[in-house]
C-alpha cells in the first residue's frame, strides 16, 4: 500500500454540483491509481437546499468539526434561488467555510483551452495563460460601517476598506510563491492609488516592498480601468494577476469571460499555511435551468479536482489531469452541448479519466 492518502470532505451541493462532482472524483480516482496515492471521501449533504428544507440552516452546527480535520474540501455549487434566497444559502455554507477556514487566496486559472472559442476575436489555444490572485478575507468587504439618521436629509451611509499589513502582506507573498513555483515570469498588481488615495498607495507601497525578495520576478502594477482594457486587448501580457478582495472578484469574472464558458473554469479557496482544509470548486453555480439532465459540463470541476492534487502535492498527478482535460476538449464528439458538442457529463468525464492512462 501507499502512504500518499489523501482524506477528501465531498460536499456535491445543489443543482449541477450533485452532477459534476461525481466526474471529479472518478477523475481523481483514475489518477490515483495511475500515480499511486490513495483518496478517501467522506461525502456530507449539507450546504444544500434539501439540507436547509429538512433541518431549517444550511449547515450542522458542528460543520467545522466535521470538516476541519479533512486534507481538502471538494465542493460543486449551492444554491437554489426559487426556494432560498442567494444571500442565505451561501453566506451559510461556502462564505461560512471561506472566512471560518481563513482561506485567504482565492485563486483562478484563465486559460484559453483547446476547442473552446474565445470572444476575444483571433486569440486561439495557449494565447491566454494567467492566474488570478485575490485577497479573500478584508479590503473592500469589510463590515465595517454603518448608517446613520436613516429616513432624514442627513441620511448617510459609510463602509470602510480595511487593510492589514498581515492581510496584503501575505497575499501578495502567495502571489510570488505561485509564480515561482509555475515557473511565471512576472507579477503584476491591481490598483486605483490615483483615485483611493489613502488605502491604494499602501497596497502599492507593500507590493514593491514583496517585489524585492523575489528578484527573478518581473512587476508591474496597472490601475484597476486600464486593466480591464488591457485584458480583452492584450491578455497575453499576463501570468500572474494579485488583486484586492473587489477589483480580485470583477478581474475573475472578466478572466473567465474572455476564455469561453463558465462551464470549464476552477477556483482555489485556499489556506496556503494549510491551519485548515481548503476548498476546490468550479466557478459555476448549480445552474437550476439545466439541472437534473445530464448535460452539465464536468471540466470545471475536474479542472478544480487538478488544483487540489497540486494543492495536496501530487503535482505530477495535477499536470496529468490538466492534460488529459485539453486531450478531451480537443475532441469535438466529447464535448458538452455548452461547447457544442452532445456529450453528456458521464462520457465527457469517462473520456478525462481514459485519457489518463
Ligand atoms: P450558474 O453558473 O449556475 O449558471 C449560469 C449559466 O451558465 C446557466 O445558463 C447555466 O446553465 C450555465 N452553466 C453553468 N455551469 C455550467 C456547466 N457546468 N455546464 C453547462 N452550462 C453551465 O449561475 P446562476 O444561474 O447565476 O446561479 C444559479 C445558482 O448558483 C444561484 O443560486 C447562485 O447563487 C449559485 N451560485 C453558486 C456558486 C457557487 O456555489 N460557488 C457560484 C455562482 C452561482
Ligand atoms: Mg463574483
Amino acid at each position: 500500500g501507499t502512504n500518499r492518502v489523501y482524506r477528501l470532505a465531498v460536499i456535491p451541493g445543489d443543482g449541477i454540483g450533485k452532477e459534476v462532482v461525481p466526474e471529479g472524483l472518478r477523475v481523481l480516482e483514475a489518477a490515483a491509481r495511475r500515480y499511486g496515492f490513495r483518496i478517501e471521501t467522506d461525502q456530507f449533504d449539507f450546504a444544500s437546499y434539501d439540507y436547509y428544507a429538512s433541518h431549517g440552516r444550511m449547515m450542522p452546527e458542528d460543520w467545522k468539526d466535521r470538516i476541519g480535520g479533512h486534507d481538502a474540501v471538494f465542493f460543486g455549487a449551492v444554491g437554489w434561488p426559487d426556494k432560498i434566497p442567494d444571500h442565505v444559502s451561501l453566506w451559510g455554507s461556502l462564505v461560512a467555510m471561506r472566512r471560518e477556514f481563513d482561506q485567504y487566496a482565492n485563486v483562478r486559472p484563465v486559460r484559453l483551452m483547446p476547442g473552446v472559442a474565445s470572444p476575444l476575436a483571433g486569440r486561439k489555444h495557449g494565447d491566454i495563460d494567467y492566474v488570478i490572485v485575490r485577497e479573500n478575507t478584508e479590503g473592500e468587504y469589510s463590515s465595517v460601517g454603518g448608517r446613520m439618521f436613516a429616513g432624514t436629509d442627513r441620511e448617510f451611509v459609510v463602509q470602510e476598506t480595511v487593510m492589514t499589513r498581515i492581510g496584503v502582506d501575505r497575499i501578495m507573498r502567495y502571489a510570488f510563491e505561485l509564480a515561482r513555483k509555475q515557473g511565471r515570469r512576472r507579477v503584476t498588481s491591481a490598483t486605483k492609488s490615483n483615485g483611493i488615495s489613502i488605502s491604494m498607495p499602501y497596497w502599492d507601497e507593500r507590493f514593491r516592498e514583496m517585489a524585492r525578495n523575489y528578484p527573478d520576478i518581473e512587476t508591474d502594477s496597472f490601475h484597476i480601468d486600464i486593466l480591464c482594457a488591457h485584458l480583452v486587448q492584450r491578455p497575453d501580457h499576463f501570468d500572474v494577476i494579485v488583486a484586492s478582495n473587489l477589483f480580485g472578484d470583477i478581474l475573475s469574472d472578466l478572466g473567465p469571460a474572455c476564455t469561453g464558458t463558465i462551464g470549464i473554469a476552477p477556483a482555489g479557496n485556499i489556506d496556503p499555511e494549510r491551519r485548515y482544509p481548503s476548498l476546490f470548486e468550479p466557478v459555476h453555480g448549480s445552474a437550476p435551468d439545466i439541472a437534473g439532465q445530464g448535460i452539465a459540463n464536468p471540466i470545471g470541476q475536474i479542472w478544480a479536482a487538478s488544483m487540489m492534487l497540486e494543492h495536496l502535492g501530487e503535482s505530477e498527478a495535477a499536470t496529468a489531469v490538466e492534460a488529459a482535460i485539453e486531450r478531451v476538449l480537443s475532441e469535438p464528439s466529447l464535448r458538452t452541448c455548452d461547447l457544442g458538442g452532445r456529450a453528456d457529463t458521464a462520457t465527457c468525464g469517462k473520456a478525462v479519466a481514459d485519457a489518463l492512462g
